[in-house]
């Protein structure tokens, strides 16, 4: 066997450089910048933002699963915008605003369904899915010249990159695959269209959108915040900056945190993994380090079985490791094999000091009773996982009882104070190291837009 799993920083997982898991070069350029944090929660910043961010961006919308029909819609809303994402007959993805250009209704109320027509509840008038409008309700009463251009659904740009649905608002930006910062069969390699959303929840957090992207872009807080991570994960993450502000940090899973002094006995939690990857603890005969790799293997061997054939195009790491891909501005996937989890960090339409935080948990049913979701990607008990129910989203307001599991628990307090610290005339702004690399990388994107240098 080999000789085990080694951490050190800077964390690199030395993959060939032909890998699409190789460490990228940290820029010789990253500099050592200290942002004013006023951006964590001034009026005037998030202002600028509507301006010179979120119309330019494209937005992840949705997942192709979710209208795997033609009729199917999904609603996304972001800020104090709302789109319909809807599934057209020749099996293309349309979006337009959620506005009715009579009066400016929504003209759909449900986050997301089926309908053959879209139909104003306010009086009534119908889209055809395509968005070209169908009925007028009493047209002979408007002024033949004043609906004459036959008002429809506001189309806006939508295109899809392994099975993510993206719009953006704005005709002048580059074309999504221009655009996202991952090479080619980064996204594509998961097959993330297969997974279906098994969960999805919509709670609101007391924060700054980017204080909730900024937690969420290291491992540097998790000895302190989530120190019972330590016995299953290694908080040195290889680090990688991407074009357009887009980023990843490898985290790898079943080892042991070096942290740890004792790197030989091997901890309750490796042994669950191992056991849902089908080998015997008690006949395992190497130590803590040597766990990630045996579950590889054995993953690898399953994929085999199951005739998993996308997982010829995964590398080992991708077995176990979360490849935690940051897509500029508001989206991280915490992509797996056997599922993937999307958070969205959406601005409050009013509030900068206020964000939802959308959590979708993709899972990939296998129809096998040797195959089972894994542990730790904390679904409740009862939840359908095969992909025939789409369930309901959660909605939860702030102060609500909401039950995330205990890491993302931890997460809601930690950004709370955050957003309550950097508002202190006491703070001078965040000074990153480089295990928080990403953050700089974000935040210099961002502050191309807000510079109107893109
Ligand atoms: S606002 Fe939609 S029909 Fe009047
Ligand atoms: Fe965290």
């Amino acid at each position: 066997m080999a000789d085990g799993f080694k951490a050190e920083w800077p964390m690199d997982l030395k993959a060939p450089p032909e890998s699409l898991e190789a460490k990228q070069p940290r820029p010789t350029d990253i500099g050592r910048d200290v942002v004013d944090p006023s951006r964590y929660y001034s009026r005037e910043f998030m202002e600028k933002e509507w301006t010179h961010l979120w119309p330019r961006v494209w937005l992840l919308a949705g997942v192709t699963s979710d209208i795997k029909e033609p009729n199917d819609y999904v609603v996304f809303t972001h800020g104090h915008e709302q789109f319909i994402v809807v599934r057209q007959s020749d099996g293309s993805v349309k979006a337009f605003f959620n506005v009715c250009p009579h009066r400016g209704n929504r003209v759909c109320m449900n986050d997301h369904g089926s309908v053959p027509k879209f139909s104003c509840p306010f009086h009534g008038w119908q889209f055809e899915t395509n968005g070209k409008l169908h009925r007028i309700t009493d047209e002979e009463t408007f002024d033949a010249g004043l609906i004459a251009h036959r008002p429809g659904l506001t189309e806006v740009r939508c295109d899809v990159i392994g099975g993510l649905i993206f719009i953006n608002m704005d005709g002048k930006a580059p074309p999504l695959r221009e655009w996202v910062g991952f090479p080619e069969g980064y996204i594509e390699n998961y097959e993330i269209e297969k997974m279906n959303v098994v969960r999805h929840v919509r709670t609101e957090w007391r924060g700054n959108w980017k204080t909730g992207v900024d937690a969420f872009y290291e491992t540097y807080h998790l000895p302190h915040i989530h120190p019972q991570t330590q016995g299953v994960m290694e908080d040195f993450s290889q680090i990688d900056l991407y074009p357009n502000g887009f980023s990843r940090m490898i985290v790898p899973i079943g080892v042991k945190s070096h942290r740890m002094s004792d790197q030989s006995s091997i901890d309750p939690y490796q042994q669950h993994m191992m056991m849902e990857a089908g080998i015997d603890p008690a006949a395992f005969k190497g130590t803590a380090k040597e766990v990630r790799e045996a579950i590889q293997q054995a993953k690898r061997a399953r994929g085999k079985r199951f005739e998993l054939d996308y997982y010829d195009r995964l590398t080992d790491g991708q077995l176990t490791d979360s490849w935690a891909s940051g897509y500029f501005p508001n989206v991280q996937i915490g992509m797996h094999p056997e599922g993937v989890f999307i958070m969205r960090f959406t601005p409050h339409p009013t509030d900068p000091e206020r964000f939802y935080y959308d959590n979708m948990t993709l899972f990939r049913h296998v129809e096998d009773p040797g195959y089972s979701v894994p542990a730790w990607m904390g679904l409740p008990e009862g939840v359908d996982v095969t992909g025939e129910i789409r369930p309901e989203v959660e909605h939860y307001a702030i102060g609500d009882d909401v039950d995330l599991g205990e890491v993302l628990n931890q997460d809601v307090e930690l950004v709370h104070a955050v957003q309550e610290g950097v508002k202190s005339r006491g703070f001078r702004g965040p000074i990153w190291c480089e295990q928080e690399d990403r953050l700089r990388h974000f935040h210099r994107e961002l502050d191309r837009y807000m510079n109107g240098e893109k």
